[in-house]
């Protein structure tokens, strides 16, 4: 399963890129906003850390506009996929732009016969959003098996982007699912690292080493 961090933090991106953990990076306004920063200016620099996909989402409402900021983010670095929202208007221009060779990530999925018309429409990803939908008590780790199944009935390339995560139990759900790509925050994949028997383990092998009176170096 390919990791993308959910942020606009370049400092957070590039600590978790130096670990490889980084396949791609999603933003949307609001993160955009969190951050402080131009949306061009931070995107170029996210796009010369990050290799992969980097999404950067369209602000505009009627498609016609949307595919006129979606060139324009397009023209950031070669690794960008415009972001385009899971309306009408979002489909026509995800159809457009995948047309002339773009990377599109449909966002704000929340249906799997939203996903069935991004993939028709030749979007790359499809973002369904967990955590969203967990909010307003459904269960978004169903509509990632929803979308699994489908995909795979149909053979559809788009890729299924795990979005709006909140723990780690929602990664491990959706590797066991299969979806092909997550994106979570920073603290969120930190937090994979953390259980509560690696830090008893650990406490009780430094107090014993600490009774041996030995050192290595
Ligand atoms: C995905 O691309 C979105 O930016 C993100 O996952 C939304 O997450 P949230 O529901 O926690 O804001």
């Amino acid at each position: 399963m390919k990791f993308f961090v959910d942020t606009a933090d370049v400092e957070a991106i590039a600590e978790l890129n130096d670990l490889g953990m980084v396949d791609g990076v999603t933003t949307n306004p609001s993160l955009i906003l969190k951050s402080g920063r131009d949306i061009i200016e931070v995107t170029r620099e996210i796009c010369s850390i990050v290799s992969g996909p980097v999404s950067a989402e369209v602000v505009a409402l009627k498609a016609d506009d949307m595919i006129a900021e979606g060139r324009k983010l397009a023209e950031i670095a070669p690794n960008i996929a415009v972001k385009v929202p899971l309306t009408w208007d979002g489909l026509k221009t995800c159809k457009v732009l995948s047309s002339e060779g773009k990377m599109v990530n449909v966002t704000l999925c929340f249906s799997a016969n939203q996903a069935l018309l991004a993939a028709k429409a030749g979007a790359t990803f499809i973002s369904p959003f967990i955590g969203r939908l967990d909010d307003i008590n459904l269960d978004g780790l169903e509509l990632i098996g929803d979308i699994r199944t489908i995909y795979d009935n149909y053979g559809f390339e788009t890729q299924i982007l795990a979005a709006s995560i909140r723990t780690a139990n929602h990664v491990t759900q959706c590797a066991l699912i299969g979806a092909d790509v997550m994106t979570a925050p920073p603290a969120v994949i930190k937090g994979m690292a953390s259980h509560v028997l690696t830090d008893k383990g650990l406490d009780q092998f430094m107090k014993d080493w600490a009774k041996t009176g030995q050192k290595i170096i």
